[in-house]
């Protein structure tokens, strides 16, 4: 067979097929008997395995192969036994491979976020499913040969290496929750249309990073402590460049990278490994508590300057307006950046529309609040139109604490 004969079979009705090496099973008669449940073998169906068992370790054993043998149906053909190669005149040819769980709103950028029931797995996002959004392509950087310039004010500078980087400062974790601020747009569009690629509830997820304190740096490079009291920003550059060799930035508060307590990081480690080529490697900044767009990728450069960052994803992007302003009444200008971000919900299990047994209902999700502040209390609702389950609870549920369902 080939990988796209293998791709139409993807659900019961179509027969549930995957791969594993170049062998092809039929697993539609397993799919109910699934220990993880139906739901997470149906998302490998119509491709390969390996991708979900180098995830969930449960699978490397003997009887799991074992079991697999009774459902084989085929082999994959010679041309399809290795990947396609890649085009050269495609700017994103040098992306890297994907997981296929990721649910891709855009493949060139790429920008994927995890299922929603994988989301909810685990605390610690794996890495291969913690969503990616990218604006430009993957930069290719040679680790033996990254320097990071580091400007302070008045002319000093410091240009360090990745080794540099590890030896000189000392490693700092941080378990922090990396958000787009487009994340849930596609309920908001549900409301009113809103511009933006259509995330569902997955653009978040949360690692342990580790790296240098930015705090640490900074004062290496000579930024005296005192001007954390300033108005200053730190601006930031990545090595990831626009058809007119414009990198993608972004910047914080200076009084923000000073903070020993924000704890931001120059990362090179996510979740005790280096990081992935769509997370920034080799190093790049985390930002506890802030919007995901300023915690930049492929970090090239850091300046202390007056001003905010001038970079279109600074000035143009990224910034929040009121409900009546539209696409002809906007003034980028006149809005703030975002960056602290405000308290964010969501239910991940079970998905709207499901059908849900009769009796006690496990619901699984995620609450979290920008700038280290804790969330205290959840609350879960009952879509009010349908009283008789509110009656069948016996209580009346609590609406708008934060929870919109
Ligand atoms: N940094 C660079 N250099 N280029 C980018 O496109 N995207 C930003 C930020 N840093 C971006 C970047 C945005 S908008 C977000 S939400 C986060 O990276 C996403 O980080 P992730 O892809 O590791 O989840």
């Amino acid at each position: 067979y080939t990988r796209a004969e293998v791709a139409q079979h993807r659900s019961p009705t179509e027969r549930v097929w995957v791969t594993h090496g170049t062998d092809v099973f039929d697993v539609t008669d397993f799919v109910e008997l699934h220990p993880g449940g139906p739901d997470k073998i149906l998302l490998a169906a119509g491709g390969a395995l390996e991708p979900f068992w180098a995830l969930y370790a449960v699978h490397s054993q003997p009887h799991v192969l074992e079991l697999l043998r009774d459902y084989k149906v085929g082999e994959l053909s010679p041309e399809d036994a290795s990947p396609p190669p890649g085009d050269t005149e495609d700017p994103f040819a040098g992306d890297p491979p994907r997981h296929p769980a990721l649910r891709v709103n855009s493949l060139k950028p790429f920008n994927a976020e995890p299922p929603p029931e994988l989301l909810t797995q685990s605390f610690l996002t794996p890495n291969e499913l913690f969503f990616t959004r990218n604006h430009l392509p993957v930069p290719a950087v040679e680790p033996g040969s990254y320097r990071l310039r580091v400007e302070a004010p008045g002319g000093r500078a410091l240009s360090l290496s990745l080794a540099e980087l590890r030896q000189r400062f000392p490693k700092h974790e941080v378990t922090a929750t990396l958000q787009c601020a487009g994340n849930r747009r596609s309920e908001m569009s549900r409301v009113r249309p809103v511009k933006g690629l259509a995330w569902d509830i997955g653009a978040i997820s949360t690692a342990r990073w580790g790296g240098a304190r930015l705090r640490d740096v900074l004062l290496a490079a000579g930024v005296g402590d005192s001007t954390g009291d300033t108005e200053w920003h730190v601006c930031f550059e990545g090595l990831d460049q626009d058809a007119s060799g414009t990198p993608y930035g972004a910047s914080i508060p200076l009084k923000r990278a000073l903070s020993a307590e924000a704890e931001v990081l120059l990362a090179y480690e996510m979740n005790g490994r280096e990081l992935p080529r769509d997370h920034g490697f080799p190093v790049r900044v985390v930002v506890p508590g802030v919007v995901g767009a300023r915690s930049v990728k492929w970090l090239r450069s850091v300046a202390v300057s007056p001003a905010e960052s001038p970079s279109h994803w600074q000035q143009n992007d990224y910034k929040g307006f009121c409900p009546s302003v539209d696409w002809d009444s906007v003034d980028f200008r006149a809005a703030p950046a975002i960056q602290e971000l405000p308290v964010q919900s969501a239910i991940t299990e079970p998905r709207p529309g499901a059908a849900v047994p009769a009796g006690e209902l496990t619901v699984k999700g995620y609450a979290w609040s920008g700038g280290g502040r804790e969330v205290v209390r959840v609350d879960v609702s009952l879509d009010g139109g349908r009283t008789w389950r509110e009656a069948e609870l016996g209580a009346r549920p609590e609406r708008g604490r934060g929870w919109a369902w």
